[in-house]
């Protein structure tokens, strides 16, 4: 189509959105939006400045990385650094599975902070809580990539699956070493004299691994014959955990961890089995970008096609308890969860937000029947078995409206297959769908202001909208640059966010990509810098002032380097982003996270280097260490300000 069709149909989409707002406006003000300006399509960004005192960082794409001038990133921690004190050195040419369950695993993402001693603010000791999403052989092991690297020379415009593919056959300890090197790291850090360091002779350091680590099914799910297998024959219990994307942090210090794309480890053919459309609606098609099931039969849907219902849950992990079993909380639904961010609304009862990261998928809330009780731990620990999930409905007079997915009710009943709740939670996506959820740009990050008690879901692209697909809340077709959104939940008694309610207000944040481009029908605040705009926002993370601080994925596509844009939410610096940190070609920015006084911000970097053509023998990088016999790794990094007492 052309430019000017789409923009007008961008246009007819504004015009219908301004003028609800115009007739909802005092509705608008009064509840959810009032102390701010309403953001509106035109024009409502005050003139002003950033409340953010950084020197904006120029936009690049090279090997290193980058912070803004007066800031320190130390290299914290990085794959195959030691966990336990009895960590063999880190030997890629050398790596063995034995070695990779001692060490921090690959391709860091969420990042938590867990202050020590437990529960409590401190800033200066913790527990460093970190994911590790996925691996990459190509990146991983030498030798095994000059066939491949033929094959991809030249390439334009790779697809993932060419960069996962025609991957030679891989060994079964090079297997074993990808599985163990999934998971999740615990380590203890401490600032002393300056900078970070890991305490590797910890009591609360742990590893999860997919080799070896048992976790508990639990919630309605839980027992359910589509989640036996021949390995567990109760639906009880499941080695491992898979694609841990992000994650949240709970008000009774445990740590949730989402689990994302679990449909690339499986392979064979599933049509034989009364999964295969359960399997179909979540990718799980047998094209493995993994080889795991030459070696473990749980992998190959042809055996075990239960298996994958085992994952795409949120594990709840206690960090302050390294003996304690991980748990799969299946009352939060079943998906490509990006995140699982807490909120305990005035009533008591905890809510947690999820997105389902994919193309058209849908955004979850989940809110506890039980209420939290700061003063018993124990009885918070199962708060996340007994509650009630939903899925948003995005209207575009403003309202967004959260459906409830409960067995029974509506279209989920057994004439549409749901036998039980348990079938609505393994199948949350089909459930959505029956419902009429909104299907979004992939929902990523979804983020609480601790400031003003709002909420913020960041929408990271989807290059397969159409103009007749798009709606209010998604109204870019073919949308390459993603945007943010921000719900509104209603205040009550004057100051508190009720996070439970069945309706909110919503409305758009920003729209990303370039500013000056007209057909990218971008928008922020209009002193928005040339490096300060951003696309494919992902991760998100505030401060303790509310502030915004968006990590990327993506930007390499357009030409420069993935890093961290920060912006007010509120006041004259609203949606004026300022460019901060750039990560190293081929990775993307993950896990910004703060400690609770402001004065670190820890970063993940992931998969530097891994781009066309690059390889573990061939790297376009070797961050961090630019040293010839390493290639490059997956690492935290704490950025620190110099002379100030706060980041930014
Ligand atoms: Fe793992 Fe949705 O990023
Ligand atoms: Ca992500
Ligand atoms: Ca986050
Ligand atoms: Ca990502």
């Amino acid at each position: 189509m052309t430019t000017d069709s789409k923009t007008s149909a961008i246009g007819a989409l504004i015009a219908q959105r301004i003028s609800r707002r115009m007739v909802l406006g005092g509705v608008v003000t009064a509840t959810a939006f009032a102390g701010t300006s309403s953001l509106s399509w035109r024009g409502a960004y005050a003139q002003g400045a950033s409340s953010l005192a950084f020197e904006e960082l120029a936009r690049g794409l090279d090997t290193d990385f980058h912070v803004a001038r007066a800031h320190t990133a130390q290299v914290l921690i990085r794959w195959g650094d030691p966990v336990y004190p009895d960590a063999p050195a880190f030997d890629p040419a050398g790596q063995t599975a034995a070695a990779q369950e001692r060490q921090f695993g690959f391709n860091n993402d969420f990042v938590a902070f867990m202050p020590l001693p437990p529960f409590s603010k401190k800033s200066n000791a913790g527990l460093l809580c970190v994911n590790h999403e996925f691996t990459n052989a190509r990146m991983m092991f030498p030798g095994l990539t000059l066939a491949m690297q033929a094959k991809l020379e030249g390439v334009v415009g790779v697809t993932a699956q060419a960069l996962f593919g025609q991957m030679p056959d891989l060994t079964r300890e090079q297997v074993d070493i990808e599985m163990a090197a999934h998971g999740h790291s615990v380590v203890e850090i401490r600032f002393q004299k300056g900078e970070w360091k890991v305490i590797t002779d910890s009591p609360f350091n742990r590893r999860l691994s997919m080799l070896s680590t048992p976790m508990r099914l639990s919630g309605p799910a839980a027992g359910h014959a589509r989640l036996k297998t021949s390995a567990d024959p109760e639906g009880a219990t499941v080695i491992g955990t898979l694609n841990n994307c992000a994650g949240g942090v709970t008000p009774w210090g445990t740590v949730l961890i989402a689990e994302e794309n679990f449909n690339f480890y499986f392979s064979g053919d599933p049509s034989a089995s009364s999964e295969a459309d359960n399997h179909a609606r979540y990718g799980v098609t047998g094209e493995a970008r993994f080889q795991w099931a030459r070696f473990h039969e749980r992998f190959n849907l042809e055996k075990e096609p239960n298996e994958p219902n085992r994952f795409g849950w949120v594990v709840e992990l206690d960090p302050y308890n390294s003996r304690a079993v991980p748990v799969k909380r299946t009352a939060l639904g079943r998906f490509k969860h990006e995140a699982a961010t807490t909120a305990v609304a005035p009533d008591g009862r905890v809510v947690v937000y999820s997105g389902d990261d994919e193309r058209f998928q849908h955004v979850y809330r989940y809110v506890s029947n039980g209420r939290f009780d700061a003063k018993n731990r124990q009885a918070n620990l199962t708060l996340l078995d007994d509650g009630v999930l939903s899925v948003a409905r995005f209207e575009a007079d403003g309202r967004l409206v959260w459906m409830p997915l409960v067995w029974g009710a509506g279209p989920l009943t057994q004439e549409n297959g749901f036998g039980s709740q348990a079938d609505v939670l393994i199948e949350t996506r089909r459930a959505a769908e029956l419902l009429g959820a909104t299907k979004m740009d992939r929902p990523e990050d979804i983020e609480t202001n601790p400031v003003n008690g709002r909420v913020y879901l960041v929408l990271t692209n989807n290059d397969k909208r159409k103009d007749a697909q798009t709606d209010a809340a998604n109204p870019r077709a073919n949308n390459a640059f993603g945007h943010i959104l921000e719900l509104a939940p209603p205040v009550v008694r004057g100051q508190t966010s009720d996070h439970a309610a069945d309706e909110f207000r919503w409305d758009i944040f920003l729209l990303a990509g370039d500013p000056s481009d007209v057909n990218a029908g971008a928008r922020y605040h209009p002193q928005t810098s040339k490096d300060g705009w951003l696309t494919t926002p992902d991760n998100i993370a505030f401060d303790s002032r509310g502030r915004m601080w968006i990590a990327t994925d993506g930007a390499n596509d357009n030409g420069f380097a993935d890093g961290i844009w920060a912006t007010d939410v509120e006041g004259p610096g609203r949606a004026l982003t300022r460019h901060f940190l750039d990560v190293p070609r081929g990775a993307e920015m993950c896990g910004p996270c703060f400690t609770p006084d402001d004065a670190t911000l820890f970063v993940a970097v992931q998969h530097p280097g891994q781009e066309a053509g690059s390889t573990f023998d061939a790297p376009s990088t070797r961050w961090p260490d630019f040293d010839d016999t390493m290639p490059p790794r997956p690492a935290v990094v704490a950025i620190t300000a110099k002379g100030k007492t706060i980041v930014g």
